[in-house]
């Protein structure tokens, strides 16, 4: 394990519970870096990852993600935002848990579909949107719980989702500020 100041915190947990949102801020708080895994597939691949998924498929974007999944989880001092399904291959987390704190957010099946409700970018979620939400969430359910710490952000704004995080980790490494 690395110095124990230059961990990273890695945030995981289904799409819409508010992994970028909260990473920046938190990044911004600790004064670390910010990365998004979804961000840098789409600059990596050069195109969007609903179109990815549209005309690779998902297979090809599960292997991209675990290779910039690798790639990240070699940073130092960083907050890393990851797509929801990251946490499916126990290769991706087993790169990001060797020199980061895995940090799930969690959220209640209504608040994710209010909150993707208006955005069509998210190919896992298209038909049937309330049925894939609920059956994924099922399924992914014993992959989030690994994480070292849950908050869950149903009724959280980000500050409040910030400073729940910042308490953990002050309390396990006594690593941050307050
Ligand atoms: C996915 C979540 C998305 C994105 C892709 C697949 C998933 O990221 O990586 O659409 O499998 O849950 P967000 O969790 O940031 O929406």
């Amino acid at each position: 394990m690395g110095d124990k100041k230059k961990r990273n915190i890695v945030l995981t947990g289904f799409m819409a519970s508010g992994k970028s949102a909260v990473g920046k801020e938190l990044a911004k708080r600790l004064k670390m870096d910010f990365v998004d895994t979804d961000n840098l597939i789409e600059e990596r691949e050069g195109m969007e990852i609903s179109r990815i998924f549209r005309e690779k498929g998902e297979s090809y974007f599960r292997d991209v993600e675990t290779k910039i999944v690798k790639e990240v989880a070699e940073y130092k001092n960083s907050v890393i935002a990851t797509g929801g399904g990251v946490v499916l291959k126990e290769e991706n987390m087993r790169a990001l848990r060797k020199n980061g704190t895995i940090i799930c957010l969690s959220t209640n099946p209504a608040t994710i579909l209010k909150r993707t409700s208006r955005n069509q970018l998210r190919p896992l979620l298209e038909g049937e949107r309330e049925k894939k939400i609920k059956d994924l969430l099922a399924f992914r359910a014993p992959y989030y719980q690994k994480a070292d710490f849950t908050v869950d952000t149903s009724d959280l704004t980000v500050e409040q989702t910030v400073e729940k995080i910042i308490k953990f980790l002050n309390e396990k490494n006594g690593n941050c500020e307050s």
